[in-house]
């Protein structure tokens, strides 16, 4: 009986919540707020059970149950949403996780793990699944989870090519069966480029990821992908000339070294990559794969020092959306057997979970103008650091750095531009609120002179239990250090 109220109400939830994802959504123009996240409509299966979440994987079906049966059973933590369907129909299902999961938390950042990119690459998938269980388990005993879904929202879309991974079989360690979507296009090719024309015809799931990131500020974002062991971060691709013009001559090359592409904000980058290759059982030994295959020292590496490539989905990221992204290649075998995927888990769920965590490194903040109301679409530019952040709808902007001294450049049209010094702390992120004075007087007058502010005091928020960055609970560590040693 208690059984059944709860079903009814989670139902009512439900609708109550239900925005128009599945009728009103179409294919090229998903209609979710992203400030108040709707809910697919559909059946609430296996409620009774709860979201029991085995190592083994999940079609598309199982799948869609399984997030379905954790959106009943943690409507306080958890809300689902579909930012549109693959070439074949499938939802792009997103699950958010958060203490706020329907709203945006003003001045808390969003952050996104996508998996499965590439349809046979399904470790990051499954992991994803078990990062939404590990995560609504455990808010109410781990403090650290508590902290990070408190002032976290993070968005976990387990699969960006469904149809890719419909095809593709377990146990298939290196081919490219089921890497493409259902166009034959790899998606992980097909984001407009920084450096060269990207003349690939656009695909439904990249046009539903890019239409989601420009809703959404991500700040912090990681992409799931097998064939080897590495963090790579941007950039991917390069000015410089191919070396190579076919694929088989690529893939030759692929065994020589190239010449890495450095992003403004390659400290940070090569930062975000060892706390994810560090956290992890054995990335950080950079061990190769196999015999021939690269080796890459402490487990990270410039995607363009690895090979180039063009219309990747980081460097889109990062340039387009100010969002950092670095590609996480989580397994060596690309589609291994399911009875491995419990330790896959083991050696990536620490990384998984500190790596988010980085979202609240650096400094963040609000623009204003004189009386107080945000300004959108500010632009944020770091001294040093020739790539544009700009602020959201509420005025704020984040900027993941490393602890020093910095200035930024903020400006927006129709006030004058101001320039602020602040220092970065490595213990917790440094609250910058500027204030932009417009350009003009409104008797109009002469212009303003822009003020100069004195650098601010780095802002304390309230500490995580043994700081942000400090290593997660102890029961969770000594798990760790028992199966690894
Ligand atoms: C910064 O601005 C935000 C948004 O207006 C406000 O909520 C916050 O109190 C301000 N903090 C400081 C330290 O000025
Ligand atoms: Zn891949």
């Amino acid at each position: 009986m208690a059984g059944s109220a709860k079903a009814i109400l989670a139902r009512i939830f439900l609708l109550l919540t239900f925005l128009g994802a599945t009728r009103s959504q179409s294919l090229s123009n998903p209609t979710y707020n992203p400030d108040e996240v709707s809910t697919n409509l559909g059946e609430v299966e296996s409620r009774e059970n709860g979201p029991d979440l085995e190592f083994r994987y999940h079609d598309h079906d199982q799948m869609t149950r399984y997030l379905r049966s954790v959106s009943a059973k943690y409507p306080a933590l958890t809300a689902l949403y579909s930012v549109g369907k693959s070439v074949q129909g499938r939802d792009l299902w997103v699950m958010v996780v958060s203490a706020s999961p329907y709203e945006h938390m003003i001045g808390k950042p969003d952050v996104k793990y996508v998996g499965n990119i590439h349809g046979n690459e399904a470790v990051g998938r499954e992991l994803l699944l078990h990062l939404i269980q590990h995560l609504v388990t455990s808010y109410d005993t781990d403090p650290y989870i508590k902290w990070l879904l408190d002032n976290t929202r993070i968005h976990l879309m387990p699969s960006m090519n469904p149809d890719g991974f419909a095809i593709s079989k377990e146990g298939q360690c290196d081919n490219t069966y089921g890497r493409h979507n259902a166009r034959r296009y790899d998606l992980n090719r097909n984001f407009p480029d920084f450096f060269k024309a990207n003349t690939k015809q656009p695909q439904p799931e990249t046009e539903a990821i890019k239409e989601w990131i420009s809703k959404i500020q991500f700040v912090l974002s990681g992409s799931l992908h097998g064939g080897a062991l590495v963090a790579s971060y941007p950039f991917d691709n390069t000015p410089s000339a191919r070396i190579c013009r076919s694929s088989v001559l690529c893939s030759v090359f692929q065994s020589y070294a190239h010449s890495p592409s450095i992003a403004p904000d390659d400290d940070v980058f090569r930062h975000l990559s060892l706390v994810y290759s560090n956290n992890h059982a054995k990335m950080s030994r950079g061990v190769s794969c196999k015999s021939g295959s690269p080796r890459f020292e402490k487990g990270i590496t410039n995607g363009a020092a690895w090979y180039p490539l063009t219309g990747g989905m980081q460097d889109y990221n990062y340039l387009w959306h100010g969002c950092m992204e670095i590609t996480l290649e989580i397994s060596c075998c690309k589609y291994p057997p399911a009875h491995e995927l419990a330790k896959y888990w083991q050696d990536n769920k620490q990384s998984l979970i500190k790596y988010l965590a980085e979202a609240h490194r650096g400094a963040h903040g609000f623009v204003m103008d004189e009386n107080g109301n945000p300004v959108e679409r500010a632009s944020i530019k770091v001294k040093g650091r020739d790539v544009t952040y700009h602020t959201t709808k509420y005025g704020e902007f984040w900027r993941i750095l490393l602890p020093g001294t910095y200035r930024i450049d903020v400006s927006a049209e129709g006030y004058l531009p101001q320039e602020v010094e602040f220092i970065v702390i490595e213990s917790h992120p440094t609250l910058l609120n500027v204030t932009l004075h417009s350009a003009k007087r409104i008797d109009g007058g002469p212009y303003y002179r822009p003020v100069a502010l004195p650098p601010r005091a780095p802002y304390s928020p309230p500490a995580p239990p043994s700081g942000i960055f400090a290593s997660l609970t102890n029961s969770f560590n000594s798990i760790v250090s028992n199966i690894f040693g």
